[in-house]
């Protein structure tokens, strides 16, 4: 078929028109891009033999840590008291309906089984057990989808080379074949995409360490695209989306905010669908010392605000080196999980909704209706400057009662019972005309 043609056929099914250049998404990549932008809320995992220095996933570089001495931490990593199954759960109790998790990080070791390397959980650990192949077997009994990060960035391997801008201190690395680690890296992404069933995506990260290199993304996105049409692709590399690519991912930054210094530049911002990645205390990989965690209102109106930016979020738990999740953050999740049983109308399904976001409100939307979250509970009198939609009701959610409301030239006003004030949010569902 011509792709003239087919560009047309996917415009006439209803799905939103997001071809890139000559990339033309299948009928199955696009339904599981409206898939992932009604999930909103998936759990990001970062484990590996990183956590038994309980000092994050970035310890390598950080401590500067030799090649042969990190190269001793497999040897430790024995986690019996992982359980995928549990894992699954816990997510799902916490109405997340996605596991991203970090098959290979920066520091190279593969936390999967692998023929591309014998640096992996199966071959160096004591565990000897392959805990993505457990994690997907859960998921998929679960009816979760499973998504990997995958670093393009590697500290251990010699034909990662020539070097990036990180990791500079750590001894122990020689020279090699730059041709070798695409090899490489596309051998792994071969195996992902063949030994673990269904992929809901990759999560490519570590672009940012060697902004000029040749990534052979047009290779590597077709492979995966190839073996796998549904399986999304992002990757974290803080610029607008490049061909080949499914979602626009951001870090720990709402669209278009830039309060890190590498999140994209509101005009980055394009039409696929949007995940913000969001810590639950302030490390990805397990950190010890890290007293930095979040309160349940921060944590569910963090979810509250990336839907009203049109994204989802995906939050982040590091496991500690003996499988084991937290409880704190066990228990933190369960508390968002409560919360989405009753409002998780307002969020699942929905779209950024009409009302411009600011620090006092979001607004989702889903056919009809606008769910207006009025955060912090400030006030009881609501002033929404400029709202021209025609309305045919407001009431406050989950409730039957009707609120007055005046509308005119300069924009809709409302009263809410003070009672119904809600600390975290206050939901005002507007039924449009
Ligand atoms: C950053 C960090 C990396 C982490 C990622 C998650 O890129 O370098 O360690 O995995 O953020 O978003």
């Amino acid at each position: 078929m011509k792709k003239s043609i087919l560009l047309i056929l996917v415009a006439f099914m209803g799905f939103k028109n997001y071809s890139q250049g000559d990339y033309i998404p299948t009928a199955s990549n696009l339904e599981a891009r409206q898939w992932f932008e009604d999930a909103k809320f998936g759990l990001f995992i970062h484990w590996g033999v990183y956590s038994i220095l309980g000092d994050g996933e970035w310890v390598m570089q950080k401590q500067n840590i030799s090649k042969d001495a990190y190269e001793m931490l497999p040897d430790f990593f024995n986690p019996i008291e992982f359980n995928a199954e549990e894992w699954v759960q816990m997510a799902k109790s916490a109405g997340m309906k996605y596991i991203t998790i970090t098959s290979r990080h920066h520091d190279g070791f593969s936390m999967f089984d692998s023929n591309a390397t014998d640096y992996t959980i199966v071959k160096r650990t004591p565990y000897k057990k392959d805990v993505l192949k457990e994690l997907a077997e859960a998921c998929k009994k679960e009816g979760i989808k499973l998504f990997f990060y995958y670093s393009l960035l590697d500290w251990n391997r010699d034909d990662y080379f020539p070097r990036g801008r990180t990791g500079t201190g750590i001894m122990g690395r020689k020279q090699g074949k730059w041709d070798s680690y695409i090899n490489f890296m596309k051998a792994q992404l071969t195996e992902l995409l063949t030994n673990y069933g269904d992929i809901g995506g990759i999560w490519f990260d570590g672009d940012w360490d060697k902004k000029t290199a040749n990534w052979h993304y047009d290779e590597i996105y077709k492979l995966i695209h190839d073996l796998q049409p549904q399986c999304l692709i992002g990757n974290n590399h803080h610029e607008a989306v490049k061909k080949g690519e499914d979602f626009q991912m951001f870090e720990k930054d709402l669209p278009g905010k830039s309060t890190q210094n590498f999140a994209s530049k509101a005009e980055d911002i394009g039409n696929l669908p949007k995940e913000v990645c969001e810590t639950i205390n302030g490390s990805w990989g397990f950190n010890l010392q890290d007293r930095r965690h979040k309160s349940k209102k921060e944590l569910i109106q963090y979810l509250i605000n990336a839907a009203g930016y049109g994204s989802n979020l995906l939050l982040n738990v590091g496991p500690m080196p003996n499988g084991k999740i937290q409880p704190k953050h066990v228990q933190s999740l369960l508390e968002i999980g409560d919360w989405l049983k009753i409002h998780g109308q307002t969020i699942y399904g929905t779209k950024a909704g009409p009302i411009p976001p600011n620090t006092e409100r979001v607004s989702t939307q889903k056919g009809n209706t606008v769910y207006l979250h009025w955060l912090n509970n400030q006030k009881n009198i609501i002033f929404i400057p400029r709202f021209d939609k025609k309305i045919n009701s407001i009431k406050l959610f989950g409730s039957n009662q009707k609120l007055k409301f005046k509308k005119d030239d300069y924009g809709l006003t409302l009263k809410l019972p003070e009672s119904s004030l809600d600390p975290i949010d206050t939901i005002i569902e507007i039924t449009l005309k």
